[in-house]
């Protein structure tokens, strides 16, 4: 159960919020020790979509690796690039830009949201595996950027880094020991989740964030304990050569072959279906 205020800290209702992080569907508001979370409106999550894919076709053609860093990270310069779909959207006829598969990523996300945030409650309230989530009265809150306000009837305890941004500072440091130790911690997060009879189709490393010795789960939209969505989902993963490319870590690990054959290895004999099936497949919902 969330614990339950009185009132909404002082420090969420003082000041303006920064805008911390952003994913398909929400963006992520902060102040020190707490983040509120604004769920996008359809029409800007089909922006996005549709966005992603013109940029994954033609990244390749940016000249200067420019091209590469977008994709990578949501900057200002795709939050422009999103208003500007936005806007062609509003003049275009719709049934140009929303296509069947437009329409299917978008009930995608919206029902593993969905089913995510209520099997989170259901079997993850008060687990390590989360960061603490607190509720309280609606209250209205400044934020960084359109519309400039957001009412919240909860917060999320904010992490000390995203798990990508941890391992990435890691490698610029040449602490590779250290970065392993992480590595390890994420797949034992994982292993926990499925031991708690949960799955996360959604595992980037993004998703996840660093407490103390803590790796958590920021996102519950990829959860779920639908065998049918959990043995397809590893059915692609079990085709990856490396995943630690595939998990963005090629950089990262570029020059220390051995650990992300380590990695890759601890990762393989995890992340198949015959082994989370022996943890989980009891506990499943049956393929429909
Ligand atoms: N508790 C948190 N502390 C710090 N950053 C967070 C927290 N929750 C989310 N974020 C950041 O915001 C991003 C988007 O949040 P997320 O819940 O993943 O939304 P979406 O469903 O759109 O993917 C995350 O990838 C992460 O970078
Ligand atoms: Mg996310």
């Amino acid at each position: 159960m969330a614990r339950t205020l009185e009132r909404a800290p002082e420090e969420l209702r003082h000041g303006r919020l920064q805008r911390l992080g952003e994913g398909i569907g929400k963006v992520v508001y902060a102040s020190e020790h707490w983040v509120v979370k604004r769920e996008r409106s359809s029409s800007e999550v089909v922006a996005l979509i549709l966005l992603w894919k013109m940029l994954r076709r033609s990244a390749h053609r940016i000249p200067f690796g420019w091209g590469d860093r977008l994709l990578k990270r949501p900057s200002r310069i795709i939050r422009f690039m999103r208003m500007v779909v936005e806007g062609v959207m509003a003049v275009m006829p719709r049934n140009i830009w929303y296509t069947d598969h437009v329409a299917g990523v978008l009930r995608t996300y919206v029902a593993r949201d969905r089913r995510g945030t209520r099997l989170a409650r259901e079997h993850l309230a008060d687990s390590p595996l989360l960061p603490e989530v607190i509720s309280f009265p609606a209250e209205t809150v400044l934020v960084g950027g359109w519309p400039g306000w957001l009412t919240i009837r909860e917060a999320t305890e904010r992490v000390e880094n995203t798990l990508d941004r941890r391992v990435e500072e890691l490698a610029a440091a040449g602490d590779f020991t250290t970065l392993e130790t992480w590595l390890n911690r994420f797949l034992d997060t994982r292993l926990s989740g499925w031991q708690s009879g949960l799955f996360s189709v959604d595992a980037h490393l993004k998703n996840f964030g660093v407490i103390g010795d803590r790796v958590v789960l920021l996102d519950t939209g990829g959860l779920t304990n639908r065998w049918s969505d959990i043995a397809d989902r590893l059915a692609k993963d079990e085709k990856v050569e490396e995943p630690h490319v595939q998990l963005g870590l090629g950089a990262a690990l570029a020059k220390r072959p051995e650990l992300a054959r380590r990695f890759n290895d601890r990762w393989k004999s995890m992340v198949n279906r015959s082994a989370v099936g022996d943890i989980l497949g009891a506990e499943c919902e049956p393929a429909d």
